[in-house]
């Protein structure tokens, strides 16, 4: 038996606004963010409103009642600006413009402000690592001769060995290979190299230039101007590099490492902090901080850093109940250091969906472990994928959704061959399936060549599944006990229930494979990670619950919440 413990209060008391009164949901300063729930739309697959087979913003504004019927207070939107979509977008040509394939910033603004009239925050991608080769200024320099200021918003290097033949550092890129690139010259001759942590399209600045710190800032302005709420800051840590440009070599002291999480880098973040406090309503700012060291992440939260991170730790564990319990208590006791509330993700774009990954022998997550063929079992994995929407929701702090997981798609192993596009796919030499699997375009409707994706049914940029008709949003609809309906409710009783509101946490004692908790005065979250049926608590009242209940048990992979 686990023992009964308390964490109390995992967040500061409900914070006040910046005149010293309580903040209220509806105050222009409002702490609104804190108990959010934020759905991540990637504009390419949610909904494409022009018939390109794209989506786009047209149609993510057709679709806004929908967004405003699952209850959410955000959209994050993945970059919708200019870009060769090298990688999705996460390869900015410029960032003042929306690509043409998903509108115009006149769409951008008109979106903004209808998602706000229905009571929806906007939240925009900010990708600070690295531009587009694409982008104005790195054609610039790619154009200017070695040693030009041209050349020094990036990181262009001579090579190491006789005639600079070899790489300047031996860093490994996250989507596999070489993290250098070697130019020519004009005259047809290699010349110096360039660094891109990620894909050769993607050349990493240089953060110590000033002109990199003063464009980014104005970026920040020329949205929050446009009435964005916070944006999300991509690769948070990756920013400073030693300007030495060591080898990796064996271990680094915290803060010391040649390119991640570098002390420096949360100079960038103060500054930024500073503009998103100088509006009337402060603009959030949201970190994708992959580190696993709690201390070292929770560093980014600091009261005048960032708002929240991502919490991968629990992302990538395993559906198990001691290894989640631990994530929730290594979670709360990081997070007690800093006012910033936690956040409870169970994916995004860049990962295995929930019901497939939950489907597997090994449910955890790893980009390196990523394989074609793993045996997958997608009806555990739906089953424990509601389960995981009812555990995550009923926590204290801020919920994410990434578009199509309120409908228990699955990942799609089998794209037709040559339909992939992620540059992690091909820079592995075809060995990681990549991240396409949880990029396909989400369906609608029942029926239609496209699922309702589109109206004229043109192809879309990655063909779906023939089965999708059964899980699209409109087959969903008409049925209660679909995973469209178990998100609506459970978000709709996380802002009514006065206990799931607040930061009252307490768990309670349980078998060894189920968690329970008591969420303020009188709700409680069961879930059941046994093989067996498992008893249920004393309660007056089942909320809500993930599978049917056998009676008085909670059977296997199962959530529910009860009124204690
Ligand atoms: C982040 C994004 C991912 C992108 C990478 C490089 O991890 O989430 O999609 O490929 O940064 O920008």
């Amino acid at each position: 038996m686990r023992s009964a413990e308390s964490t109390g209060s995992t967040t500061e008391a409900r914070a006040t606004d910046a005149s010293g009164t309580e903040a209220s949901d509806t105050g222009p300063h409002s702490d609104w963010w804190r108990n959010a729930v934020i759905y991540q739309v990637y504009p390419r697959s949610f909904a494409d409103g022009n018939g390109d087979g794209t989506g786009d913003l047209a149609g993510v504004r057709r679709r806004l009642p929908y967004l405003a019927a699952l209850g959410v207070d955000a959209l994050w939107f993945t970059p919708w600006y200019r870009s060769p979509q090298a990688d999705g977008g996460y390869d900015v040509a410029d960032y003042r413009e929306i690509d043409p394939a998903f509108g115009t910033l006149a769409d951008a603004e008109h979106l903004i402000a209808e998602a706000r009239g229905l009571g929806i925050r906007t939240i925009v991608d900010i990708v600070p690592n690295h531009v587009s080769d694409a982008h104005e200024w790195f054609r610039e320099a790619l154009a200017a001769p070695p040693g030009d200021p041209a050349r020094a918003r990036f990181w262009f290097h001579d090579g190491k060995g006789p005639g600079g033949d070899l790489i300047p550092t031996d860093w490994v890129s996250s989507f596999g290979g070489d993290t250098w690139t070697r130019t020519t010259g004009p005259d047809g001759e290699p010349g110096q190299w360039y660094l891109h942590l990620f894909a050769p399209q993607q050349p990493d600045l240089n953060w110590s230039h000033p002109d990199v710190a003063a464009e980014h800032e104005a970026v920040l302005r020329f949205w929050y101007d446009r009435g964005v709420a916070g944006v999300r800051i991509d690769s948070a840590s990756m920013l400073a590099k030693d300007p030495a440009l060591p080898d990796l070599g064996q271990d680094h002291e915290p803060g010391l490492h040649p390119h991640l999480d570098r002390d420096e880098v949360h100079d960038v973040y103060r500054r930024w902090r500073k503009i998103a406090d100088s509006y009337e309503e402060p603009r959030l700012l949201v970190g994708e901080v992959w580190l696993e060291d709690n201390d070292r992440f929770v560093r980014y939260l600091r009261e005048d850093e960032m708002h929240m991170a991502f919490n991968f730790d629990f992302m990538s564990r395993p559906w198990d109940a001691a290894a989640l319990a631990d994530s929730i208590r290594a979670t709360f006791a990081a997070h007690a250091a800093v006012a910033a509330p936690p956040t409870w993700v169970l994916s995004n774009h860049d990962v295995t969906r929930p019901v497939t990954r939950y489907g597997r022998e090994d449910s955890s997550f790893a980009f390196l472990a990523k394989r074609f063929g793993t045996p997958t079992d997608l009806d555990l994995g739906a089953r424990r994928a509601r389960a995981a929407a009812l555990l995550t929701a009923a926590l204290p702090g801020v919920l994410y959704v990434y578009q199509g997981d309120e409908l228990g798609l699955p990942e799609v192993e089998d794209l037709p061959e040559g339909t992939r596009q992620d540059p992690m796919h091909f820079r592995t030499n075809g060995v990681d399936p990549g991240r396409d699997g949880c990029r396909v375009p989400l369906p609608w409707n029942a029926n239609g060549p496209t699922f309702g994706f589109n109206e004229n049914g043109a192809a879309t940029w990655l063909p779906q599944p023939a089965g999708w008709g059964d899980r699209a949003a409109a087959s969903q609809e008409s049925d209660p006990d679909s995973f469209l309906h178990l998100y609506r409710e459970a978000i709709r009783l996380r802002r009514n229930e006065p206990s799931l509101r607040g930061d009252a946490f307490a768990w309670s004692e349980t078998a060894p494979d189920v968690l329970a908790f008591r969420r303020g005065e009188d709700v409680t979250c069961v879930v059941n990670f046994g093989d067996a049926p498992a008893a249920l608590p004393a309660h007056t009242e089942v909320l809500l619950a993930s599978s049917p209940l056998q009676g008085d048990l909670l059977p296997t992979d199962t959530a529910v919440w009860l009124r204690a």
